[in-house]
Parts: structure tokens; sequence; C-alpha cells
């Protein structure tokens, strides 16, 4: 059994999606949401879903191995849905290549620190790209820098509000996260 970390800093909604995607796999359980914001509209879907859920302040998180070590119990792949910070060199050492990240861009365009959520769709519009998409990639010690596992596009109309574009973006990724993590984790 192959046991998936969740990491989300806001409402996770893929975090959600992922669980119900693994709820009947025989090969794949969620372990825990980590999570770095007490407030996170995540924290009330882990309580619903009756998820483990393990909350951490920054310098537990870059200055402590309390993360890790919980992790090292735990898990044995870490998976970023909607996380925001970048992930500490000893956690990147201990979990090489056992950590994906999805971005709400075609990497690697609108990528980086401070790209997140609204900020990316809105430097889409504002550049009229005529398309956007998701991209799944590893996750290495800088932000969505790690090498490229799936991207998939979605066309944009000029019309096209922010949150219309959010929504395609999410589209996309409720459909093809799961799977992937499947696939690449297999
Ligand atoms: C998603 O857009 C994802 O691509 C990005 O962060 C957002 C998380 O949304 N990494 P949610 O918290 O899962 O609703």
């Amino acid at each position: 059994m192959i046991r998936l970390a969740l990491f989300a800093s806001g409402s996770g909604s893929n975090v959600e999606n992922i669980y119900n995607y693994f709820s009947n796999n025989t090969n794949f359980i969620i372990s825990k949401v980590y999570c770095n914001n007490a407030n996170a509209g995540v924290l009330e879907r882990c309580k619903r879903l009756n998820l483990k859920s393990l909350v951490f302040k920054r310098h537990e998180f870059f200055e402590s191995s309390l993360v890790l070590k919980d992790l090292i119990e735990t898990s044995d792949v870490i998976v970023l849905a909607g996380f925001l910070w970048k992930i500490p060199e000893n956690i990147i050492q201990v979990f090489s290549d056992k950590i994906i990240n999805i971005h709400p861009a075609l990497l690697p365009k609108y990528g980086g620190k401070g790209m997140y959520g609204m900020n990316v769709h809105k430097t889409v519009k504002e550049n009229n790209d005529a398309e956007t998409g998701i991209t799944i990639h590893f996750v290495n010690e800088k932000y969505d820098d790690g090498a490229i596992i799936f991207q998939e596009k979605t066309s944009l109309k000029p019309s096209d509000s922010i949150e219309e574009i959010a929504q395609k973006v999410h589209e996309l990724e409720y459909k093809y996260y799961p799977k992937i993590i499947e696939q690449t984790f297999s």
C-alpha cells in the first residue's frame, strides 16, 4: 500500500478530489493532510472526510525536523495540492523523486515565487493568452522547477473572466491529477 501525504494551504478541493479517487483503491491510501495554515478550508474537509491532519508553523517546517519525522513515519509519497511554501532541503533529500506538484499553468510560463492561484489566471488574462492549462511535475528545492511529468491544455476565449479561466483549469486538475499520481507511483 503506497501512503500518500497531501500538502495544502487553502481550500483543498484537490485534496478532496484525490481522496475520493483513491477511496476504494487497494494500492494507495491517503495517510495524512499536512497544512501550514490553521484557518485553511482544507482542514474543514479533513474533519468531514475523517482525514488525519497536521498543522505546522513556519519555524516548525523550515527550522525543525518535526514535519520530516512525521512524514517518515506516515508516508511514502508527498503530493502538493495547493501548498504555497517551498519544500525544505531535509524533506527533498529523504523523499527525492517522491514529491509531485500541480501548477495551474503551462510551465515554464507563469511559474515561480508568487505565481499561484488567481495570480496565475489574472496574468494569463492580462496577456490575452488563447490557452492555459496544468503542469504536473516533480518537486525540487526551487518553485515550479522540477522535471515535468504531464501537461494538458484548455482553450480560452477573450470573453473568459478570471473566474472562468480558474474553473477551466480546476476541471483539468480534478480530471488528471489523481490519475497521474497513480501512474507515476504505481
Ligand atoms: C490549484 O489551482 C492548484 O493547481 C494549485 O493550487 C490550487 C489549489 O486549489 N497548486 P485547492 O486548494 O485544491 O482548491
